[in-house]
């Protein structure tokens, strides 16, 4: 497939796997152990209809929403994902300048191979800093310092990795972060003997550095360096979520990691609904995990979500296109979503209800 001809975003894929090491690929495209979430992140999309309204003048359609106090052009948004310079030596700067072009947010990835400097200088945009919290809390309270000052508006604070999750690939490709990348956002860490295990760099990585220890009090600290709004990035559960809202998140994302977490979770479109149930309305909840349609985009706000965010879509256009590839990823999603909208009788998100989609547990 040449890239010119891509007329979806998984088309990408295919030109990724073709164009980048396989280690590389694989750490992108894989999830954990049997990989049964990572095709049920998908699947579950397909289980759910759609029960379209007819008549309605859908010759205007505002896609534009406002998240966490900001305007976007559309509620699709990007996730963080790690170390896109093994994808494009651009990386997450051709990411950041793809989301400002498109007018939504850019998440960038603590273990980022670009600064939160770096991306700032981009240009200005709307991004959020996603964080990782290391048992070095001074590094901790040094990045986040830096995320703030770089302009950064949120805190998505991944709470589904205490440890990373078992990925095989990486472990039969010896997974190791090529030695002319570096991650940008906590330079000076030691990481040399880490690429010398027989593991995987990221599972090592995890292992020596990340905070096992991380708990519900720890919100209060992060919350004591910075005044940005804390999301929490991992919530699949209604119980969590209200821990979540006491403990003062700003927002929750229903995400299982793209399937590279504990396998055999539900998929993030089955759990949405009982998540947004249990904020009665408090926080917005918004989803990442299997988008790749517009359609995928529309389910997820009739089941109550106030966004998305997509991960792998980005690291494969990245690696096929650039920034170009980007941008068309986010266009062809829009397009995709107007084009849902429009035949669903929907003219703005809030015309969007439950009852413009069919599940399984709503039949008799
Ligand atoms: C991720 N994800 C992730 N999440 C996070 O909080 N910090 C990170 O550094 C990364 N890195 C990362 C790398 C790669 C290669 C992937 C595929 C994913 C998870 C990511 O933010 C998001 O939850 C999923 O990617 C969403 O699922 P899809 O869109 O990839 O299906």
């Amino acid at each position: 497939m040449k890239k010119d001809m891509i007329t979806n975003v998984t088309e990408y894929e295919a030109i990724a796997k073709e164009k980048l090491p396989k280690m590389v690929y694989d750490f992108y495209a894989s999830g954990a152990e049997d990989q049964w979430t990572l095709k049920e992140n998908r699947n579950a999309f397909s289980r759910i209809l759609f029960q379209p309204r007819i008549l309605i003048d859908v010759s205007k359609i505002d896609l534009t929403t406002t998240v966490m106090g900001f305007k976007i052009s559309m509620p699709i948004m990007i996730a963080p994902t790690a170390m896109q310079k093994m994808a494009h030596p651009e990386g997450e700067l051709a990411t950041a300048r793809a989301a400002s072009a498109a007018g939504t947010i850019m998440t960038l990835s603590s273990t980022a191979t670009s600064s939160v400097e770096e991306v700032a200088s981009t240009g200005p945009g709307i991004r959020f800093f996603q964080l990782y919290v290391l048992k070095d809390r001074n590094v901790v309270a040094q990045v986040v310092r830096r995320a703030e000052k770089a302009g950064f508006k949120a805190i998505t604070l991944t709470v589904d990795s205490p440890i990373l999750g078992r990925r095989e690939a990486d472990i039969k490709n010896r997974f190791t972060l090529p030695p002319n990348l570096v991650l940008k956002n906590f330079e000076g860490l030691d990481l040399g003997k880490l690429n010398k295990t027989s593991d995987s760099f990221a599972a090592s990585y995890a292992a020596e550095l990340y905070d096992r220890s991380l708990n519900w009090k720890d919100i209060k600290w992060i919350q004591t360096i910075t005044s940005l709004p804390i999301l929490l990035k991992g919530v699949l559960t209604p119980e969590d979520t209200m821990i979540a809202i006491q403990a003062g998140a700003a927002g929750i994302i229903v995400s299982n990691h793209g399937a590279r977490q504990l396998d055999y979770v539900p998929a993030t479109i089955m759990a949405l609904e009982e998540v947004v149930k249990a904020t009665q309305g408090r926080i917005p909840v918004f989803l990442d995990g299997g988008i790749r349609r517009g359609t995928d985009v529309f389910k997820a706000l009739a089941l109550g979500a106030a966004g998305v965010f997509i991960g792998r879509p980005v690291v494969f256009s990245l690696a096929a296109d650039g920034e170009a590839g980007v941008r068309k990823v986010l266009q062809m999603l829009r397009d995709e979503f107007e084009l849902t909208m429009a035949l669903s009788g929907c003219r703005s998100l809030k015309e969007i209800t439950r009852d413009h989609v069919l599940t399984e547990w709503d039949r008799p």
